[in-house]
């Protein structure tokens, strides 16, 4: 079917605002919203007290959705998660654990590395399974198991709803792992679930950030580089962040675990060097504000997205004057990675379009990388 922009300049407009549906349709299929349990037919293909490691395979942005969901299959299934960029463990003859399941993320399941890796782990015996969008693509046909995203064709290169549809899969199946390993009762998965369900509206709220973002991504389109900062899961989402920035507007970013900076990245700090920083309230919210203290005493400009402008230190001086905060919507922690995917989406995109570089087909950059 033909698949049109709308109201909307570019495809990857439309495709960050169909994000509430998208997530939506994708959930839907994984949780059951009358039961608040994982759906019956997702159970029963998988039995994840069986498995004693999972190993991610993607690329690109799949790739930072898998890295993403690690922290929570960690956390709340006590499961132990590697994940790697397909081109690399195909070719370096990986150790492998008795009891992995093998997992390829890829939105259109022809990628030509993921599926190679794919068809690497079928051979050693492993059990496999595929989370792709194109639900008759080859990667679903030779997975065991196939968990879909219900995106919707994604025309626009550089990803988004099938990144979020990823992570909603992805954080659907934690909860499945986390009642069959016993780590969370009845009670919690509801919890769990209701959590889940609860984010298509308020990706839709994060729709609202648009304006703000709009005020400081004219300036975000004359920088030279940009370095991004995160903790926990909003490390990787970090890492989408810088991807998707240099993908469409061609711009050098760079994203760092926040507390890595003084490691290196701090030297880079200077007036030129605009710092994105994708803070909510969580357990690590203060460490991160310290490191946002650390940027803004060497000079640097921040762009802090957080839900919690209030708790952000106020900064003297020209820091001070440069800093930006833009508002999230408050949200539970689990879902946070979905809710903070808009404003990155939205930044890398507003600051190409005030770059006027085509923004649904970057150069050399193709949708499906089908050959290595
Ligand atoms: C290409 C696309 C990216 C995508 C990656 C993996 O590089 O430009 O947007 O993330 O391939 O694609 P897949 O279809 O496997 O998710």
């Amino acid at each position: 079917a033909l698949v049109e922009k709308g109201s909307f300049r570019h495809f990857m407009e439309k495709e960050v605002h169909e994000q509430p549906e998208s997530c939506q349709r994708t959930l839907s299929a994984y949780l059951d919203p009358v039961a608040c349990a994982v759906r019956d037919d997702i159970k029963a293909g998988i039995d994840f007290s069986q498995i004693v490691r999972i190993q991610i395979i993607a690329c690109g942005t799949a790739f930072y959705a898998g890295s993403i969901a690690r922290y929570a299959f960690e956390k709340l299934a006590g499961l132990p998660v590697d994940v790697e960029v397909a081109s690399e463990f195909r070719y370096r003859t990986p150790a492998i654990t008795p009891g992995t399941l093998a997992v390829a993320v890829s939105q259109s399941g022809e990628t030509a590395d993921t599926l190679a890796a794919l068809r690497w782990c079928k051979e050693q015996g492993m059990h496999t399974a595929a989370v792709v969008n194109v639900h008759s693509s080859t990667m679903a046909r030779e997975a065991d198991l196939m968990w879909p995203t219900h995106a919707g064709p994604e025309i626009g290169v550089a990803s988004t709803k099938a990144f979020t549809a990823q992570l909603s899969a992805l954080l659907s199946l934690v909860v499945c792992a986390a009642r069959q390993r016993s780590r969370i009762t009845a009670h919690e998965e509801a919890h769990l679930v209701q959590v889940l369900l609860g984010a298509p509206g308020l990706i839709a709220e994060a729709m609202a950030m648009d304006a703000e973002i709009t005020r400081v991504t004219y300036d975000l389109s004359k920088a030279r580089d940009v370095i991004y900062l995160g903790r926990g899961d909003m490390y990787p989402l970090a890492l989408e962040g810088a991807l998707k920035l240099k993908e469409i507007s061609y711009i050098h970013a760079e994203g760092y675990a926040a507390g890595e900076l003084k490691h290196g990245p701090i030297a880079l700090i200077d007036e030129n060097t605009p710092v994105v920083v994708i803070a909510p309230d969580d357990a690590l919210f203060e460490k991160t504000a310290s490191n946002v203290q650390e940027v803004a005493a060497r000079g640097g400009r921040v762009i802090m997205i957080t839900n919690v402008p209030e708790k952000v230190p106020a900064l003297s001086g020209d820091a001070g004057k440069s800093l930006k905060v833009i508002t999230a919507p408050s949200c539970d922690a689990f879902i946070a990675p979905l809710v903070y995917s808009v404003p990155i989406q939205l930044l890398a995109y507003h600051t190409a379009v005030h770059k006027g570089t085509d923004v649904d087909q970057p150069r050399n950059l193709a949708k499906s990388v089908t050959v290595e």
